[in-house]
């Protein structure tokens, strides 16, 4: 039993970030590359698409709270995130961090369980791009065929000019059994923007972090925009402001319901956490790991308060339980062009949220497979693009095929619980990790320990309560599938038992 809790030794980790040459990832990203990187990945679907149900269905304008309280959640564990990935700034984040704290055992169910976070996150947003997208090009008139716009066997129906998944109109009166129908075969959509995506980061770490600077700026602008167009808004139309958001929290919602949305709105925040997977990329990871995680957190963190609360106060809550809640909402001020930039930005802020998750899924991978846990090939890096390209090319086929023929809805949640899963074992290991090597070096450290670790851990697993037993069953499974292929190939392949079966014997034989 004692192997399964093989901790893999710091010193061996250590080494292994400082690995140069044409077989290792390659040195480039600066702090402004990481917290672009964090923003990339943070400001998606959540903002765009989430905040108006949550705050239509649970908490009214009292989603800015819900904002705060999430964002508070993910501020702990996001300290945590910063102390290792500065003290320990290999390509694994979590799943390494749990290898150096908790061991092997452990570490693997937290790489097994980050392949939910970032694999099935890839998915759920691709399949968010191609609804995005096809609402952009129905505001313009184009219709694709719906053949090509959904997994197979979804019915879309052709309502107002508009083919829709006739989901979407159910319970509106209209009837639908009158109107054409058609039947889907393949998103291609979502295939197509994965594979554009992996090619990208298959071509290299430069090349990926350039094009994600550009698209951020693209997706920053745009929220801009509606800070500044509602904003100003507000400001003239006091009156039917404050009528918006009077009562803040709705009496029939209450506190119960804004801390439910809190637990919606939680995935608007998912993805700070991928920058520590960059680590091994970045040109001083002890001083701009911190930076990156941390300066992503807080950027993103202000801007989700003020679009909630100027969302809710241009637009009754009421209102805003519709598939592109922002764009309603700047429509309402009358500035028409308003609405193209805030398509613009979701569709562009959509496409970095893959970009930086399939990085973090590949870089996991690679980890995973240089400690023996995965197949070598995994591990393997191009000698010119000097990425891990199979693995790269793995998880974008697998997470393309996912994206085209699997209704992911559902998924949405996996990947919260699989996320908070992470963020348990990352706080966890943070304080454990002071108790057992308090002398360690550590360029960042998180405040107020073992606070912080506790109440990332408390609240983070409070989160986890109130996702249905559904999900809990799924992760179940998906952890079952994990030990599998661990008891079956990785434990066998430990390059940590291995270099630990080899003291012993030398011990032994001393
Ligand atoms: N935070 C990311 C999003 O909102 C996952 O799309």
């Amino acid at each position: 039993m004692a192997n399964l809790l093989q901790t893999k030794p710091l010193e061996m980790l250590l080494s292994e970030a400082s690995d140069t040459g044409e077989h290792s990832l390659k040195r480039v990203l600066g702090p402004i590359n990481l917290i672009m990187l964090g923003v990339g990945a943070i400001i998606g679907a959540g903002i765009f698409v989430l905040t108006g149900s949550a705050a239509a269905r649970y908490a009214g304008p009292g989603i800015v709270i819900s904002y705060v309280l999430a964002g508070i959640a993910c501020a702990f564990a996001g300290l945590c995130y910063a102390e290792f990935a500065s003290l320990i700034p290999i390509a694994g984040s979590a799943y390494t961090y749990g290898y150096a704290t908790l061991g092997e055992i452990f570490a693997w169910i937290i790489g097994w369980d980050l392949i939910l976070e970032y694999a099935f996150g890839a998915a759920t947003v691709a399949s968010g791009w191609s609804s995005t997208l096809i609402a952009f090009l129905q505001d313009y008139g184009i219709n694709l065929p719906p053949q090509i716009c959904d997994v197979p066997g979804a019915v879309w129906v052709m309502y107002d000019g508009r083919w829709s998944p006739i989901t979407t109109l159910a319970g509106k009166g209209i009837d639908l059994a009158s109107l054409p129908h058609a039947t889907a075969h393949f998103n291609l959509l979502a295939f197509l923007a994965i594979t554009v995506v992996t090619i990208i980061l298959v071509v290299g770490i430069e090349e990926s972090a350039n094009f994600n600077t550009a698209i951020v700026f693209v997706k920053l602008f745009a929220v801009l925009t509606f800070i500044a167009v509602a904003g100003s808004y507000v400001w003239s139309h006091k009156a039917q402001a404050a009528v918006n958001l009077t009562p803040f929290i709705p009496v029939n919602y209450g506190w119960s319901g804004v801390v439910r949305a809190a637990g919606v709105v939680f995935f608007a925040y998912i993805g700070f956490d991928a920058v520590s997977t960059a680590a091994q990329e970045a040109k001083n990871p002890q001083r701009d790991m911190p930076i990156g995680i941390l300066g992503s957190l807080v950027i993103c963190t202000v801007l989700y308060i003020l679009v909630s609360f100027l969302l809710t106060g241009t637009v009754h809550y009421s209102r805003l339980n519709v598939g592109a809640p922002v764009s309603l909402a700047i429509r309402e001020t009358g500035v028409k062009w308003g609405s193209y930039v805030v398509n613009a930005g979701a569709l562009a802020g959509l496409s970095t949220v893959m970009l930086v998750m399939l990085l973090g899924q590949s870089r996991v991978f690679y980890s995973m497979s240089r400690d023996g846990l995965l197949w070598k090939w995994a591990g393997d890096i191009h000698p010119r693009f000097r990425t891990p390209w199979k693995s790269s090319i793995v998880v974008g086929v697998f997470v393309a095929i996912f994206a085209s023929l699997v209704p992911i809805g559902i998924l949405g949640e996996l990947v919260s619980i699989g996320t908070l899963l992470a963020f348990v074992i990352v706080c966890a290991g943070i304080w454990i990790l002071r108790v057992r090597k308090p002398e360690l070096h550590r360029p960042f450290k998180t405040p107020l320990v073992p606070f912080v670790p506790i109440m990332g851990i408390v609240v983070s697993l409070l989160m986890m309560v109130f996702l249905p037993w559904e999900t809990w069953l799924r992760m179940v499974v998906w952890l079952i599938i994990g030990m599998v292929i661990y008891f079956t190939y990785g434990r066998h392949h430990s390059r940590v038992q291995a270099a630990a079966a080899a003291e012993r014997a030398a011990n032994g034989a001393d």
